[in-house]
């Protein structure tokens, strides 16, 4: 049976925290499911460990219907949120409403999520009432990068972590079931969740908040060049992978794969003799 709503929220009830990781393929949705994680992000980030984009932004609704799709297809417990792309809930409410819904019926997600603050409050109602439930997000918006510069950490001086705390009051307001708190002080993330009745889930946000999610490349250390201060890289699976494709082109070139063992055996010494094939 897959989690639900009410799961999730008895966990932080409980002050039992809640782990979510990324996936958009079969073989990682379900390396999660084994591993007992309770939330799937079926993530826009997509656009950059799976597409090799530099940013989110060209992350289409078709691309996250299919994405969604294979990992609800391939998991029976774990709950799944998938990500709004770029454009597919700012045009307006009924877009918003109508892609969202697609990710539910076609993908079979459990909820979406969206990024942005207050601003977003309104949308998130009407969505929330037509029975789609949303999983906020705060702090650093990826969608947002060609407005904020770089992807860089939020929330630090005042003005700003006011305004994110008092965006995650209204996104629980609008009825938001849980938020994504992204690269924001770890002090900020703590106060939030406190003032939280719904579960806060961090990345780059510190210890204090009920969950964390990290993108599935990252901890897994899928690509070297990559080391934020907030991912921990529990593999090293470029170095990993990069080795063993080396040792089976070198093992190509040099004739020692396939031996006899990876290899088919005819069925008899008859059928041996008919390869003295005629043209
Ligand atoms: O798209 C994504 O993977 C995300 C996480 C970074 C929270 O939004």
């Amino acid at each position: 049976m897959r989690l639900t709503i009410p799961d999730i929220h008895l966990l932080k009830k409980e002050g039992k925290k809640i782990a979510m990781i990324t996936a958009y393929d079969s073989f990682f949705s379900i390396y999660a499911e084994k591993a007992g994680i309770d939330m799937i992000l079926v993530g826009d980030s997509l656009g950059m460990v799976v597409q090799g984009e530099e940013n989110t932004l060209g992350v289409t609704m078709d691309e996250m219907v299919y994405h969604t799709k294979i990992v609800s297809r391939n998991t029976q417990k774990p709950f799944i949120v998938a990500d709004m792309p770029f454009m597919s809930y700012q045009i307006s409410t009924e877009k918003a409403i109508e892609n969202a819904g697609r990710l539910i019926k076609e993908g079979k997600a459990q909820a979406v999520k969206i990024e942005g603050g207050a601003d977003f409050a309104d949308v998130i109602e009407k969505m929330v009432r037509a029975s789609i439930p949303v999983m906020g997000h705060l702090g650093l918006l990826p969608q947002s990068i060609n407005k904020i510069g770089s992807f860089k950490v939020q929330g630090k001086e005042y003005d700003q972590a006011e305004e994110i705390f008092k965006s995650a009051k209204a996104l629980q307001d609008a009825g938001v079931f849980a938020i994504v708190l992204e690269a924001i002080p770890y002090e900020l993330a703590k106060k939030i969740t406190e003032e939280l009745l719904v579960p806060t889930i961090g990345i780059g946000a510190g210890p204090y908040t009920d969950g964390q999610v990290l993108v599935v490349q990252d901890m897994l250390g899928m690509n070297e060049n990559f080391s934020p201060k907030f991912v921990k890289k529990y593999l090293s699976l470029e170095k990993m992978a990069v080795e063993a494709i080396e040792s089976y082109k070198n093992e190509v070139k040099n004739g020692s794969f396939p031996t006899l063992e990876h290899s088919f055996r005819s069925k008899n010494k008859e059928t041996i003799s008919l390869y003295s094939f005629k043209n």
